[in-house]
């Protein structure tokens, strides 16, 4: 009997190397099937305030012979003191011996099914013909969305942010352009992904056929679209316990104007269980709160990589 196990730790850079954009949005979309086929399983996730600065989340899941658990923050207003908003761990355990496998930096497991997810509402709501992306919020995970919605085939962009430099650089990177937020809210796919503290979409944006994947939002009293807006379009989430009780969707919630019928899991459609964008007018609407099953996912194609010796990451004994 072997009294440690020998774990292998995956900093950032190893994450990103092993999952490429496009594996990233396949696993992304398995894990929204197997979530909605009840095959993964995911208790809800635990919130730990840390007033005023953020809170703490703890996401667990299990799926495909492995167990994961996601120790993340949200700290906003953290890159005023130069560290970032979304830090933490990722622990992969064996689901069949409960063997700890492997360590995993979180922030790039998260960017990478964050930027997946919305690409998955676009390729999966956006209407027929439409292609231009606008990023509001092009910060870490807002970022990895536009990159994501390359890899799906989408763009050229206007990226929109309230520091110019971010903006620019990001653009710089992917061929876009630099936008105000009205242009960038102007485009046919628009994916918003800041901190959620002031509304970056309003009623006026709406124009038909657009579709709005709404990233920023994770947490109770965050908001990135006006009331009066959100009750206009159709809308999706990824999973409605968690959305309406943490989510874009959650301040519709609790103000009477969103209930669950009006809201469709975006597995549901994946699956056919549920109907996605019925014409080309309407305005889709996707809510992504992140959901354990997504980190895992993420996981499986990092450990798959590892385990085909195509990735080298030191290990430590525990
Ligand atoms: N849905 C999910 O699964 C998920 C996953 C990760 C992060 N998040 C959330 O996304 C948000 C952003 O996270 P991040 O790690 O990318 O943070 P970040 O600080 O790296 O990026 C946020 C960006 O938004 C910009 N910004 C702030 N207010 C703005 C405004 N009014 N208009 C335009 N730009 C504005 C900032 O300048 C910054 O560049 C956070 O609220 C985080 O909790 C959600």
């Amino acid at each position: 009997m072997r009294a440690v196990s020998e774990v292998a730790v995956f900093d950032a850079e190893a994450v990103i190397g092993a999952v490429p954009a496009r594996t990233a949005i396949e696993r992304t979309r398995l894990a929204f099937e197997r979530h909605a086929g009840g095959e993964w399983s995911m208790p809800a996730k635990v919130y730990l305030d840390a007033p005023p600065a953020g809170d703490f989340r703890a996401m667990p899941a299990r799926g495909d012979g492995i167990a994961t658990l996601k120790w993340v923050t949200s700290f906003p207003h953290n890159p005023a003191r130069g560290l970032p908003v979304v830090a933490g761990a990722l622990l992969v355990s064996s689901a069949e011996s409960g063997e700890l496998l492997a360590i995993m930096d979180c922030a790039a497991i998260t960017s990478l099914r964050t930027g997946a997810a919305a690409a998955v509402s676009a390729q999966l709501l956006a209407a027929e013909g439409a292609s231009t992306v606008g990023l509001i919020g092009c910060g870490v995970n807002g970022a990895w969305a536009a990159r994501c919605l390359v890899a799906a085939g989408f763009g050229p962009g206007v990226c929109a942010d309230a520091r110019p430099r971010v903006a620019e650089e990001l653009a710089a990177e992917l061929g876009w352009r630099v936008g105000s937020r009205e242009e960038a809210a102007a485009q046919a796919v628009v994916a918003t992904v800041t901190p959620g503290d002031e509304p970056v979409i309003k009623a006026s944006d709406l124009a038909p056929g657009k579709h709005l994947a709404v990233l920023g939002a994770d947490a109770r009293g965050k908001a990135e679209v006006e009331r009066e807006a959100l009750v206009r379009c159709r809308l999706f989430c990824d999973e409605w316990e968690q959305a309406s009780r943490g989510g874009e969707l959650s301040g519709g919630v609790a103000g009477r104007v969103v209930s669950r019928p009006d809201v469709t899991e975006i597995g549901a459609v994946l699956l056919d269980r549920g109907e996605g964008r019925r014409s080309n007018e309407e305005v889709t609407l996707f809510d992504s709160t992140g959901l354990a099953t997504q980190d895992l996912a993420i996981a499986l194609a990092v450990l798959a990589e590892y385990r085909e010796g195509r990735v080298d990451v030191p290990t430590v004994a525990l």
